[in-house]
Formats: structure tokens, C-alpha cells, sequence
């Protein structure tokens, strides 16, 4: 266990691992933040804080509504050690508040506090699509059936000034089929429903297209070395992890080789991973040793086989795109037939629980698009602004 320091009760931070570019540390990341680095020396903080959480996971998170206070002292650390083209970046949970299926807005009461007194920039909000999310709480989305699935977490992008560094160059994406399709046949400008122009300048190959601030990775990593490392050496993952491609994207985006990443709440040390691979400094600290020995699994070959380097779009054997997930429009099942009236108590009591041969509903059969029917559709889309089906 790392001592506690004399000044407060917080353990003074001890050196656990290094790697060729990195160092993870064990302890507390106030201790790390204060001591071992210097003002204006880290070109990014990539990090994912315990979440405020009603329900304490074992982790250790702090309760929703003392969340913001908690964080303070983390806030005016950061601005200390983040050089002025740095950036902070926050990937965060939402939360359920107890008992009732309404949100808790600590998140936003975070962004807030840090932008209004901590003088942090919002550069960019992000969402992190997590398309293998359970639909949870059970109680709310499966049960009552009054939510819906809860998929995304948001990410704060920050800034000490309003011009970090940043170059979406490093994260274009490749060209959707019908975007390729444009490249090689052309497409006549003309004005969107939105009013937008469309020139011809739409044409040119960039040599990707642009991404959007909605990142989408699904979380399903089961068999990667990090995985295997905890299984042989039994010992539980960490619990809430987020997959390489959320902090890799960032790393990217807004840092060079050699620039120095900062992870304060590293886990199971994913950014560390990500920033080696990447070829940048990176530090990790963490408060949990059980944790730091499962995260030695990421850093026992010098090439980390649990590498997301993307490759280029291809298709797959039944000749779908890989490495792009499908979003449906709303609609598909607007065919008129609603089922029952909507519960006027918004389903306050609980519906009872379903007999075992009861009778499903009977839906209309759907009618699914043909590919042509959907060219036509994206073609009225274009002109009307509306959906076939919907609008
Ligand atoms: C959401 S988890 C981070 C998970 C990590 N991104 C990953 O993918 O493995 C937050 C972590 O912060 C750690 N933590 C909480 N307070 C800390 C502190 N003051 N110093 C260092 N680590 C802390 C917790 O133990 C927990 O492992």
C-alpha cells in the first residue's frame, strides 16, 4: 500500500511500472498532480473519472450531488499542469436519479462549473456510442418500458485556451460506399433542404471523410490480451473500462509523437496502452493496486497485441461495409398500428408481469425498403427534407 502523506490522509503516489515512453503510478492523483508535475508540461489529460453514481460501485464514486465539489480540486490541478495549447478531455456516465426514471445532471453541472470557475474552454461535446449497451436500468427501459436503451456517454473536450491544438486530419474516416460512388461519378451542386450549398468543391477525394463528435465503439472486448492477462493471473477486470478507440482518437487528434498524455484516473491504464502504441509520453496513476496488476496485461510486449490500428474499409463476405455500424432512421415501424392508449400515469404502476402463453401483439407485417425504394428515399430526403415514411 503506497504511505499516507504527512500533509493529508491521501497516499503519497509510488512509481508501480515503466515502459519505454511511459510510467503508471499507484496512488492518488492529487498527490501525483501536485508533486510530480511540472506547471505547463502536459499536452493532454485523457481520462474518464469515477462517475457520480447513487448506487457506489465498487470503485469507490462519489454521490451525484457532491460530484462537482469533488472534482474542484482535480479542475484547478489540471489547469496548472496543461500547457496553453493542451486540452482536457472528460469521457463521462450519466446517471439515473433514485427511484425514478429521470436524470440526474451532474455531468452537465461539471461542464458547467468547470467552464464557469475553473475558466475552461468547451472546445467540442462528444458522445461515445457504445452500440453493445444493455438496455439498462431494467426497471425503466425493459420492465415499465417508459425509457429507452441509455447508450451513450458524453465526452468534454477542454481547453485552458480557446485554441488547443487539434487537426481532424489525423481522424478522417474512409468514404461511405455512396460517397465513393460521388467521388467517381460526380454530383451536381445544388442547394440542400437545409439551405446549405453544395458546391462541386464536395467532390474532391480528401482522403477521408470528416467524423463526426460521435465516436462509436462497441464495448465487447473479451478475448484481448488485457483480458487473457487477468484471466491467467485471476484477477477480476476492471469494471468500467472504456474501449482503446475513445482515448486513441483523442491522443490523435490533439497531440504529436513524444507530446506527454496524462491519464489522473487510469484504471485499467487503456490510455497509457493507447499513447504507447501511439508513440507519445504518457503517466498513468491509479488509486487501486488490484487494478495496476490487472493493467500490467497491456504492457508485456513492446508491440501491445491488443493494437486497434484500423484498418481501411472493406467489405466483408456477405458485402456489408466493415467498420461501419448501421444507424436505422425512425420509421421503420410507423405503420399506423400503435397498440394501446399510452399509460396516463406515465407508467408509475408497474405493469403486471406477463402471463406465460400470453398472446403477442399483432403487428401489421413490415414492408422493409427495397434498395431501390431507398435510393428513391435519400433522393426525396434531398429535395423535401422529408422521410418517405415519416416526416
Ligand atoms: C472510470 S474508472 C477509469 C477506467 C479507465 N478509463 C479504464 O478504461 O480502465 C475511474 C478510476 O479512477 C480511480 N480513482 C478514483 N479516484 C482516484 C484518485 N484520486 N487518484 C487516482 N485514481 C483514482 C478509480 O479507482 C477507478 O479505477
Amino acid at each position: 500500500m503506497p504511505q499516507k502523506s504527512e500533509k493529508s490522509d491521501r497516499p503519497q503516489v509510488k512509481l508501480f511500472h515503466s515502459t519505454a515512453r511511459g510510467e503508471i503510478y499507484h496512488g492518488d492523483s492529487l498527490d501525483l498532480l501536485a508533486t510530480r508535475l511540472r506547471p505547463a508540461s502536459v499536452d493532454l489529460i485523457m481520462t474518464s473519472p469515477p462517475f457520480g453514481l447513487v448506487r457506489k460501485k465498487e470503485y469507490g464514486n462519489v454521490d451525484a450531488d457532491k460530484y462537482v465539489e469533488w472534482f474542484k480540486p482535480f479542475a484547478e490541478a489540471f489547469k496548472r499542469v496543461l500547457k496553453p495549447s493542451g486540452s482536457l478531455v472528460i469521457d463521462i456516465g450519466g446517471a439515473w436519479n433514485p427511484g425514478e426514471p429521470t436524470r440526474s445532471l451532474y455531468h452537465y453541472e461539471l461542464l458547467i462549473s468547470l467552464c464557469k470557475e475553473s475558466n475552461f474552454h468547451l472546445a467540442q461535446e462528444f458522445f461515445w456510442w457504445n452500440p453493445a449497451r444493455l438496455p439498462t436500468p431494467a426497471e425503466w427501459v425493459t420492465v415499465r418500458r417508459v425509457r429507452v436503451k441509455d447508450a451513450i456517454n458524453c465526452i468534454w473536450w477542454l481547453s485552458p485556451t480557446p485554441w488547443p491544438k487539434a487537426s481532424n486530419k489525423r481522424v478522417l474516416q474512409s468514404y461511405s460506399d455512396s460517397m465513393k460512388g460521388l467521388l467517381v461519378h460526380g454530383y451536381k451542386p445544388q442547394m440542400r433542404p437545409s439551405g446549405h450549398d453544395i458546391s462541386d468543391k464536395f467532390q474532391n477525394d480528401n482522403g477521408g471523410s470528416i467524423p463526426p463528435n460521435l465516436i462509436a465503439a462497441a464495448h465487447t472486448e473479451s478475448n484481448s490480451a488485457y483480458i487473457r492477462y487477468c484471466t491467467d493471473k485471476k484477477l477480476k477486470p476492471h469494471p468500467a473500462r472504456f474501449p482503446s478507440e475513445v482515448p486513441e482518437f483523442f491522443i490523435r487528434m490533439l497531440t504529436d509523437i513524444n507530446d506527454l498524455v496524462v491519464d489522473p484516473f487510469a484504471g485499467s491504464c487503456v490510455t497509457g496502452e493507447a499513447a504507447e502504441r501511439t508513440k507519445r509520453k504518457w503517466i498513468c496513476c491509479e488509486l487501486r493496486d488490484d487494478y495496476l496488476q490487472g493493467a500490467l496485461g497491456r504492457f508485456q510486449t513492446e508491440d501491445s497485441p491488443t493494437a486497434a490500428i484500423s484498418e481501411p474499409s472493406y467489405k466483408t463476405a456477405g458485402g456489408q461495409e466493415k467498420d461501419y455500424y448501421r444507424i436505422s432512421k425512425p420509421g421503420g415501424f410507423w405503420n399506423g398500428v400503435e397498440g394501446p392508449p399510452l399509460a396516463a400515469d406515465g407508467g408509475f404502476k408497474r405493469p403486471p408481469k406477463p402471463e406465460k402463453k400470453l398472446k403477442t401483439t399483432t403487428y401489421l407485417p413490415h414492408r422493409s425498403p427495397r434498395p431501390e425504394q431507398l435510393a428513391l428515399m435519400d433522393a426525396r430526403d434531398r429535395r423535401t427534407g422529408k422521410g418517405k415514411f415519416g416526416g
